[in-house]
């Protein structure tokens, strides 16, 4: 609960900060001071309502007023990153050249107020309709040592971060399937987090069963849960329920089951005469289960033939080198999202080996998608909502 308590109090500060700064620039403006000074009332209550938004969808009991809230808040929380990002830099800047220039009307706290206002509207739309465009990404990767010349290849389609919420339409799912259908896939995996934390949320959540049960693929579709395919609450992103009440529930386990899914909760299934193995890992994060617990690398990997192209599914990203020395060939995950909003892709690299695309770590081909979906704000700015088509020659 702690971590409850700093999340509000974090929130209450930046919320206070940027309206104060707001409230200041606004008065730089050119106005008669006197309306202003009429109006303060009007601009604390928008103040007030809008950092009340995100609060009354993440404590609100379930309801279809949540669901508003959630969404809209989502929404708001993507303006107001940029809306306040660019007031505090450029305020900070503007601050620095009034100290310079001696200048006590400081009428350029004015013009930052608009322009910040209206550039991050722009980029919330532009974000909003960008999220909608999903865009295929190959890689052509091979598993065979240098001068052994390659036995079969595969091809995969990697999928994760679906993050079917409020702020979700079916027929963006509807169009995702039909993408993944022409990219002729032998196989797709699925690298968790196909919900956010909510099933209730979901509108209709029968149409986007329906769509994605029509994922067409030879061997099938096999799925890995992420840490945000239980039932929880979340505030601004972050999850305020503790572990041991988090859980996945029987409406979500029968939601996989609709759509087809082959669920992989540390399980290994092999692709009949392709001599492929898929291991599927539970999330180290939530389980599903109100815990953490999942088999370790070797638990998992114990006992399969080496000469099988051993291909790993997890929803985020890590442990490579455990798992490269229990006989991984290949890991494949999701999770990270490339950051999904600029600055983001810039800062996920600090916390991941392998933040977005391939690479060789511990000896073996890592793949990370940055998603279909997307997490909290409907947005994408800097990043692409994707399909990966991994091509893997073994
Ligand atoms: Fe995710």
């Amino acid at each position: 609960m702690i971590i409850v308590q700093y999340v509000i109090i974090g929130y209450i500060i930046v919320q206070t900060g940027v309206s104060l700064l707001t409230e200041f620039a606004v008065n730089r403006g050119n106005r008669p001071k006197e309306m202003f000074r009429k109006t303060r009332p009007l601009r604390i209550a928008v103040y007030v309502l809008l950092a009340a938004v995100p609060c009354l969808g993440a404590f609100l009991p379930n309801s279809e007023v949540k669901y508003f809230f959630m969404g809209s808040g989502n929404i708001w929380l993507g303006y107001f990153l940029y809306y306040s990002g660019m007031l505090l830099t450029a305020s900070a800047i503007a601050a620095i050249v009034c100290l310079i220039r001696r200048d006590k009307e400081k009428r350029m706290f004015s013009i930052i107020f608009y322009i910040s206002a209206a550039a991050a509207l722009i980029i919330t739309v532009y974000g909003m309709i960008h999220a909608q465009n999903t865009k295929v990404v190959t890689y052509d990767i091979s598993t065979v040592s240098e001068g052994e010349q390659p036995t079969d290849k595969l091809k995969v389609v990697l999928l994760a971060d679906l993050h079917l919420s409020v702020n979700s339409t079916p027929s963006t799912t509807e169009k995702m399937v039909e993408k993944v259908n022409a990219c002729e896939p032998d196989v797709i995996l699925v690298a968790g987090d196909i919900f956010t934390s909510s099933y209730g949320g979901l509108k209709h959540p029968e149409k986007y069963s329906a769509a994605l049960s029509r994922l067409e693929a030879e061997y099938g579709v096999y799925v890995v849960s992420g840490n945000h395919d239980v039932e929880e609450n979340l505030f601004g992103g972050f999850s305020i329920t503790t572990v041991d009440k988090a859980f996945r529930t029987k409406e979500m386990d029968k939601f996989f089951e609709d759509c087809g899914f082959k669920m992989l909760y540390d399980e290994v299934v092999e692709l009949d005469g392709r001599n492929v193995v898929v291991a599927g890992r539970k999330d180290g994060e939530k389980a599903g289960d109100g815990t953490t617990n999942r088999m370790d690398e070797h638990q998992l990997l114990d006992g399969i033939e080496p000469e099988k192209l051993t291909i790993v599914l997890e929803h985020e990203p890590m442990n490579y080198a455990a798992l490269a020395e229990n006989g991984a060939d290949i890991v494949l995950a999701g999770h990270t999202h490339n950051g999904q909003m600029f600055p983001g892709n810039f800062i996920v690299p600090f916390f991941n080996e392998n933040a977005y695309g391939v690479k060789t770590i511990s000896g073996i081909p890592t793949v990370v998608t940055a998603g279909v979906g997307y997490y909290g704000a409907p947005m994408r700015v800097g990043t692409d909502s994707e399909i990966t088509v991994v091509n893997i020659e073994y």
